[in-house]
């Protein structure tokens, strides 16, 4: 076997160390056109569970990299003269010089041959070898010279950063957020080993331009630095090595493996630094090659099993890499922030670390956290207690003269069960078992303005008497049993209508019995689907009085709040997405013109809407697909929607077009509510793949949205947020008198079962290494 590796980092070492331990004849050979001392950079930081995987795989490199590293468990945040600290993060950082010296050291004593200095530009001299390995780093010359094999997608991220270090001793993994006259500066840094610290200083290119960055060269910018942090670095230097600002790029390859040829570390794909998992990725990608290369039958049965078997855990970590560096780059949306909710966005910015999590290892932190919220709900004009404040999901909120006593909303959701338009009993239970169930606000289903609006032959409507006093039942219901408020969600389907029921075809043309149906423009939404007239003027004003004369019936209904439906590729939405609206009248072309038709229709029904009561509207942030709305476009529709009048945008994504890519995942639609709340300064609720009552206070305490709606796991558990109040304790939550006994006997029991999950989390969370190093170094008690 004769393997040649193209790169000595990390990536290229290890995978000569591992493969070498597997195939101890194998003639394996690493060049790197560097000399072998010769490293640029600083610290690089591991963190527990990555270690545990160096041991697994090979205890003695393992050893000698522990030996030299320094260990940390906390993670400090500054923040306007302010540091919040949380603990039992576990992570360690050592010299990249060091670690790729013990890498070289344990590969030479496995018979690894070395050859540094020795620059290569041409695969083709080891055209005898069995395995051909790309570690050649971030600007990979292979991955470009077989671009079109390979197709790497090359994404150059906005924020300029530069790589320093100090020797300023610290004790936590630290973020410092800077105010400037020019604009905000970050630093992420890390000891890593004695009198040793990593530096990375980040900020946006506006900032980088305006604090005259652009001109200087390494000593003059790190001076620059020096004087920002100074107040930090404490008369310590700041020390530059190859420290120029450059930009991160996120590389995805979409093929690692040419023939005998495969791409490792930073050549295939790269993270983030604001996750610390450059070096982590390396190390593993060499860990998944030898597992591949022991257990496959051939050197191309192999390649394929590491493609296949790795891509899945790069790409996760690749995610939690894009989200972070988000974050970052978006840091002025939450400059205005308290400092302790401020630092839990930055430790929950991942979606890894959560509130439940962080109440664990940090309950001091938390309960700031929530008494920082509880001020902000005292200041709003509630009797809260701030010194012992209830979780952010039992806090109460207030649009208009609305006040929602917690901030879990039952999603709107069609039961496709109506009988021309008529609420049925099915949605008296339905409606009234989730109020009884403890949620704050329930939302109707899209309930339609008028027969021809309709979605499918089930959906309920609004424009006859019957279909009002059968609504009118279902909120007197839930007014007189529990404290829920309810919303109407109104809605015209546009090109979505004349459909069947969900369970028989979502979004699929109904056989027969259909009706004409209407859009912005003349689009079927799949191939076979009917195709809607292009609206005129008078179907336009047609469809507004509609609109109109439902929002009336919803307030002789009595419904405290009133959502207009303008996502998701409805009527409205079609007129809001280029990629519907096709129209060359004032209707279509730019946003402004756009949105006219369905503002019109939002200004005519707020007109017609007791003041005193709150309007929402329900918009696609995204329409996941290339040309349609992105993030920016839903700032500009929530700020138009706000000037109008809106009290809340409910912040959705999608199913406006077919052939739509959503990145589904835990709260996927989340970072849409956050740019939405924290850009255009208007209240939000989010929604989507939201599951726990952890995620609920995750999502509120960090300000990412101020109400949070559950769809599905409303579905199967009416009494979510009664379930979820035992848990944090928040007994002042409504129960009906009948229901008292199980209220009480849930509420007694939570403390125990919370106690014994705690325990149980606790004692089965194995002890970090700087925790085991603290109590190894701990004198002996005396006798
Ligand atoms: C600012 C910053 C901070 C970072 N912080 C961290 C951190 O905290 N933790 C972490 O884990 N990672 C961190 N990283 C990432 C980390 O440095 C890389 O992800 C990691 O080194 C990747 O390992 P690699 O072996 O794939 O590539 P590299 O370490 O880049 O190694 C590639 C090697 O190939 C050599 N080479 C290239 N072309 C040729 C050629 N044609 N012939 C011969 N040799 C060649 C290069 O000289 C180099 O030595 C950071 C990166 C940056 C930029
Ligand atoms: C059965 C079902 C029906 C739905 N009907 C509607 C609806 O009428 N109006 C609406 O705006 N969203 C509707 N949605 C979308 C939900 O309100 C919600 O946004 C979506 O299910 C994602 O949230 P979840 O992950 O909590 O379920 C529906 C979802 C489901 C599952």
């Amino acid at each position: 076997m004769k393997i040649a590796i193209i790169g000595g980092g990390p990536a290229g070492l290890y995978a000569a160390i591992l493969l070498r331990k597997q195939w101890p004849l194998a003639e394996i050979a690493v060049y790197e056109r560097n000399r072998a001392d010769d490293t640029f950079g600083f610290g690089v930081v591991f963190s527990d569970a990555t270690l545990d995987n160096f041991e697994k795989y090979d205890p003695p490199s393992y050893r000698r990299i522990t030996q030299e590293f320094a260990y940390w468990d906390d993670i400090a945040v500054h923040f306007r003269g302010t540091v919040h600290r949380v603990g039992g993060n576990g992570f360690c950082g050592c010299s990249r010089r060091k670690l790729l010296l013990i890498l070289q050291e344990r590969a030479r004593e496995l018979g690894v041959s070395l050859r540094f200095e020795t620059e290569i530009d041409d695969e083709s001299r080891f055209a005898d070898a069995d395995l051909i390995v790309l570690a050649d780093g971030i600007n990979s010359r292979f991955r470009e010279k077989h671009i079109a094999h390979f197709e790497p997608e090359v994404d150059v991220r906005s924020n300029v950063f530069a790589w320093m270090g100090s020797t300023r001793p610290l004790d936590a993994f630290t973020f410092i957020f800077q105010e400037t006259e020019w604009g905000p500066f970050i630093a992420h840094a890390y000891q890593y080993e004695a009198g040793r610290s990593t530096w990375i200083f980040e900020t946006d290119p506006a900032t980088f331009k305006r604090a005259g960055l652009e001109g200087l060269n390494e000593k003059q910018s790190a001076d620059r630095m020096a004087e920002i942090f100074g107040w930090f670095l404490d008369g310590y230097p700041l020390l530059t090595n190859r420290s120029m600002w450059r930009n991160f790029p996120m590389i995805r390859s979409k093929r690692w493996v040419k023939d005998n040829m495969v791409l490792l570390g930073d050549a295939k794909a790269t993270a983030h630094f604001s996750i610390g998992s450059g070096t982590k990725l390396a190390m593993e990608d060499a860990i998944a090659l030898a597992e591949a290369m022991e257990h496959a039958p051939t050197v191309g049965a192999a390649l394929e099993q590491y493609e296949q078997g790795r891509r899945e855990e790069v790409e996760k970590t690749q995610h939690a890499a894009d989200v972070s560096l988000v974050w970052f780059e978006h840091v002025d949306r939450f400059w205005e922030f308290d400092p302790v909710q401020f630092a839990f966005g930055v430790m929950t910015r991942s979606k890894a670390i959560t509130y439940d999590n962080l109440t664990l290892r940090a309950p001091d932190f938390v309960a700031e956290v929530n008494k920082a919220f509880a001020r902000q709900v005292r200041a709003k004009g509630f009797d809260v207690d701030v010194e012992k404040p209830l979780a952010p999901m039992f806090q109460p909120m207030r649009l208009r003269e609305m006040e929602l006593a917690n901030r879990a909303v039952v999603s709107p959701m069609c039961m496709y069960s109506a009988k021309e338009g008529m609420p049925t009993d099915f949605h008296l239970v339905h409606y009234g078992s989730r109020a009884v169930g403890g949620a704050g606000l329930i939302f109707t289903e899209m309930t339609c303005v008028g027969r021809d609006a309709r979605i499918t032959p089930g959906c309920t409507g609004l424009w006859n008497d019957e279909q009002e006093a059968a609504w009118r039942r279902i909120v007197d219901f839930v007014h007189a049993n529990s404290a829920a408020k309810i919303c109407l969600q109104l809605g015209h389907a546009g090109r979505k209508g004349a459909t069947k029921l969900m369970w028989d075809g979502m979004d699929r043309p109904l056989e027969e019995s259909g009706w004409d149906i209407v859009s912005a423009s003349p689009i079927p939404y799949f191939p076979d689907s009917k195709m809607p007239r292009e609206m005129d003027r008078a179907a336009m004003d047609a469809v507004k009085r509609a609109f109109v004369q439902a929002a009336e019936r919803g307030e002789r209904c009595g419904f405290d709040m009133l959502e207009l439906h303008c996502a998701h590729g409805y009527l409205l939405a079609s007129f809001i997405s280029p990629l519907t609206n096709r129209r060359s009248d004032e209707y279509g072309g730019s946003l402004d013109n756009r949105l006219r038709f369905p503002l019109e229709v939002f200004e005519a029904m707020r007109a017609a809407w007791p003041a005193r009561k709150p309007m929402s509207v329900r918009i696609s942030a995204t329409d996941w697909v290339d040309g349609g709305i992105i993030g920016d476009d839903a700032v500009a529709i929530a700020r138009a929607f706000a000037e109008a009048g809106v009290d809340l945008v409910d912040v959705s994504t999608g199913q406006t077009v077919r052939d739509a890519q959503p990145l589904y995942g835990r709260m996927f639609q989340t970072p849409f509510s956050d740019q939405i709340r924290n850009e255009a300064r208007v209240a939000t609720m989010c929604v989507g793949n939201i599951t726990t009552s952890d995620q609920v206070n995750t999502i509120l305490a960090a300000g990412r949205a101020d109400l949070v709606a559950l769809g599905r796991p409303h579905l199967v558990d009416p009494a979510f947020t009664l379930k979820a109040a035992a848990w944090y304790g928040a007994d002042g939550v409504f129960c009906p008198p009948q229901y008292l006994p199980g209220k009480e006997q849930i509420f007694r029991n939570s403390v125990r079962d919370r106690q014994d999950f705690d325990d149980l989390k606790i004692k089965a969370k194995p002890k970090t290494r700087a925790e085991l190093k603290a109590e190894a170094s701990k004198p002996l008690a005396a006798e």
